[in-house]
């Protein structure tokens, strides 16, 4: 061995290391072009990628400051559908409304997979994936029918989803006025809020706002080692510590599980009062036993935590930002309010109908903050045709929500923000089908509808009760860039919350 690394060295020093390196370059790449070379593929353009490590470098340096925008300079280079290859991994990215539709409504039964191939989630969910959002096929269609079903179940308990929110919003507004007009950073207290929904919905309880649940740092570590493009590759085992986001996973299951075991002191089949019960119900009646595997339901409680919690309190966190930087906009939603609501009671949703400012507000800060830019990775079932293109079976398709949400030939003036764009002459919403924050097909956001629901009570509430400014002597808040972790999330800032 020492002899080998010797005469290397001395062939090296006789050659010199530029031809050596162009030696490794030109081999490298030929052993590249052979090995993509596939006369049945046709992928669309997309930049030139390295072997082994694919376009991960240019990945990082574009992406260096991690923002949703980084990438859209490659679509002006390469076209509207782009063939990026990560690591190992082909991935096609779809930056129109258009190309989505085709992809994820048209082509639905072929690109409605998702990748659990992949080295993280065939660890983490296995490789025939769980639950809702990790699973694909029939059995994906039958769990998510079951989850929307249980949803809806649940929600028209002795005390319906809507009144609960209503409560946490009053929970929410009593903490901060406990600041009294100081200032103070919104993000935790309003990552508690929205966490205590899905709580109650999964676990039947919420959490005291000076208590932190276990589970909600636990999940928002795990969030932030397990995030960025290297997560989608088998690299990923090389570069991200693995062991401590699988140990952060584990951590995550065991205290679902002690729920679970709470639940089962106390379980009546005739009383279902929550997801976990729903769990100890299914899964000991015996039911379909092939689909409702108890780590499929348990992952549907996981999946539902997970997907149900950053997503709004991020909305919340975006739509703060967005008031303290258009006070104007922040009066007229207060004077909607007064009109509609008063002070005398809590925002329900039958309101929103008579509120259509405020709703424009909400739609705007749906756009102009896309919570989940890129939305959930799809993938290919069967080899398909797609615009033009063959795109092999087993291909990552991601479509760039924040692209067609941004693009100024849909929506003018993308970075402004500007609820009116939402309202026609006569004050009145108009929609628009290419508002796709939850991603559009049969694989469209399940939460959906507690989404709108909590972004509207949470938001009416709060500025019902308080008008928010910028602390004296700080920055405006950042309207544009923030972290782009798993979720897009703001930078930090603080806030007075001063009572109207
Ligand atoms: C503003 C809030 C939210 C946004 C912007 C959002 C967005 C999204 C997006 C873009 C997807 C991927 C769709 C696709 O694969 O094409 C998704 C999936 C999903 N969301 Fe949401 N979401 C939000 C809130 C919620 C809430 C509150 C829940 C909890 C009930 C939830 C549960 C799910 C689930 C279970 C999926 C996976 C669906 C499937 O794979 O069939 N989401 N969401």
């Amino acid at each position: 061995m020492v002899n080998l690394v010797q005469s290397l060295l001395e062939y090296v020093s006789t050659v010199g290391l530029p031809t050596v390196l162009i030696f490794v370059v030109v081999l490298l790449l030929s052993l590249w072009l052979l090995s993509s070379r596939n006369p049945r593929v046709n992928w669309p353009p997309g930049p030139v990628c390295f072997p082994v490590v694919g376009c991960l470098p240019q990945m990082m340096i574009s992406g260096r400051r991690r923002q949703p925008t980084d990438l859209l300079p490659w679509y002006d280079t390469y076209g509207d559908i782009m063939h990026v290859k990560l690591g190992e991994q082909h991935l096609i990215m779809l930056g129109t409304y258009e190309l989505i539709q085709e992809a994820f409504v048209k082509n639905a039964a072929t690109v409605s997979a998702r990748p659990t191939w992949i080295y993280l989630l065939k660890h983490v969910v296995g490789k025939d994936g769980a639950g809702v959002i990790f699973k694909s096929g029939h059995e994906w269609k039958e769990l998510r029918r079951f989850t929307l079903s249980s949803l809806r179940d649940l929600g028209l308990g002795r005390k319906s989803l809507q009144e609960r929110i209503q409560d946490e919003a009053r929970y929410l507004v009593q903490n901060i006025e406990d600041e009294n007009g100081k200032a103070f950073s919104p993000r935790n207290r309003i990552g508690k809020a929205v966490s205590n929904i899905i709580s109650i919905v999964v676990f039947g309880t919420r959490y005291d706002f000076n208590d932190t649940p276990e589970m909600l740092p636990v999940l928002e570590e795990a969030l932030r080692i397990g995030e960025g493009a290297l997560s989608l590759t088998d690299l990923a085992r090389f570069f991200i510590p693995m062991k401590k986001l699988f140990a952060l996973v584990d951590k995550f299951y065991s205290l679902v599980r002690q729920e679970v075991e709470r639940h089962r002191q106390s379980f009546d089949p005739t009383d279902i009062r929550d997801f976990i019960d729903l769990f100890i119900k299914v899964t000991t009646e015996g039911q379909d036993p092939e689909i409702y595997t108890e780590w499929n339901v348990f992952r549907i409680i996981v999946d539902l935590y997970l997907a149900g919690t950053d997503t709004t309190a991020n909305t919340l966190r975006w739509s703060l930002v967005h008031m303290v930087n258009h006070p104007d906009v922040q009066k007229r939603v207060q004077q909607e309010i007064d009109q509609v609501i008063g002070q005398g009671r809590v925002a329900k949703m039958e309101d929103k109908a008579r509120m259509p400012f405020t709703e424009a507000t909400i739609l705007e800060v749906f756009r102009m903050s896309t919570v989940v830019p890129l939305g959930v990775p799809h993938a290919t079932s069967e080899t398909i045709n797609l615009a033009g293109y063959t795109i092999p079976k087993g291909t990552m398709i991601l479509g760039d929500l924040y692209r067609v949400l941004h693009d100024k030939n849909n929506f003018e003036d993308p970075y402004k923000f500007k609820p009116e764009r939402w309202l026609n002459g006569n004050g009145n919403v108009i929609r628009s089908e290419k508002l796709i924050p939850f991603s559009v097909g049969p694989r469209v956001c399940l939460g959906k509808g507690l989404a709108e629901m909590e972004s509207f009570i949470f938001f009416t509430t709060l500025l019902q009760n308080f008008s928010f400014k910028v602390p004296e002597g700080e920055n405006p808040p950042d309207g544009i860039e923030g972290f782009n972790v798993a979720t897009f999330t703001p930078y930090p800032y603080n806030v007075c919350a001063v009572r109207r």
